[in-house]
């Protein structure tokens, strides 16, 4: 028995279409993905550390960084958040109370007070936005950390509230039965709820 022939090419062209389809779905995928390599998500952390990776850490890195000072990209944050400055110890070299005091800003600046030299060292100063950038890491850092404290005060005052509310069920459980006490109880009471 002979198959038809049209039944053989609608089952070629089939084939083929779904081959196609199946790989037009790979493809996409993969431009995205690469899309998504090609422009990583800019965030004032990845903002600065691409500006010390490419300004700094030719000197600031390795076994012997300049100034014992990590500038890389997975080393910075724990190296200059309120660590104090070798050249200048009263100093942070970022420091996250008194943001301008900042040696590293200082530095990069070239302010009046700084030992040693303009950084980068031996090189162009930073553009004004550059400096931008470290600025606005700091200011990105100094509110994460103001946003996580008061969310655990929100959970500590949370937990004391309980605590107040769980007493005043105690003192009302026990004043049940002399009913006299309970008149002294009350106005404890509300004076403890006033306060914040
Ligand atoms: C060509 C090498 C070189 C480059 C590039 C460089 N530095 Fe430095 N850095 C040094 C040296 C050397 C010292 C110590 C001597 C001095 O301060 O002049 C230093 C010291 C420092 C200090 C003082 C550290 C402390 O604890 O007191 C800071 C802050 C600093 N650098 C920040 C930077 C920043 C930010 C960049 C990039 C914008 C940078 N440096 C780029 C060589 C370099």
């Amino acid at each position: 028995m002979r198959i038809p022939l049209i039944v053989v090419m609608v089952l070629t062209c089939a084939t083929v279409a779904f081959a196609d389809a199946h790989e037009e779905a790979e493809v996409d995928a993969q431009t995205v993905e690469e899309e998504a390599e090609a422009r990583p998500v800019r965030t004032p952390e990845t903002k600065v550390a691409a500006l010390f990776q490419g300004r700094c850490a030719a000197c600031h890195s390795g076994e012997q960084p300049a100034a014992g000072l990590v500038l890389t990209t997975d080393g910075f944050r724990t190296a200059i958040l309120d660590v104090p400055s070798v050249e200048l110890e009263k100093l942070k070299i970022i420091d996250t109370e008194t943001s301008d005091q900042s040696y590293l800003l200082m530095k990069v600046r070239g302010d009046k007070g700084i030992q040693g030299g303009r950084m980068p060292a031996g090189m162009p100063p930073l553009e004004d936005e550059e400096i931008q950038v470290i600025e606005e890491w700091i200011a990105f850092v100094i509110a994460a950390r103001a946003a996580e404290a008061a969310e655990e005060e929100e959970g500590a005052a949370g937990a004391a509230a309980g605590a107040a509310a769980a007493g005043a069920a105690a003192a009302g459980a026990a004043s049940e039965d002399a009913s006299p006490a309970d008149e002294d109880a009350s106005p404890g009471e509300t004076e403890g709820k006033k306060k914040p």
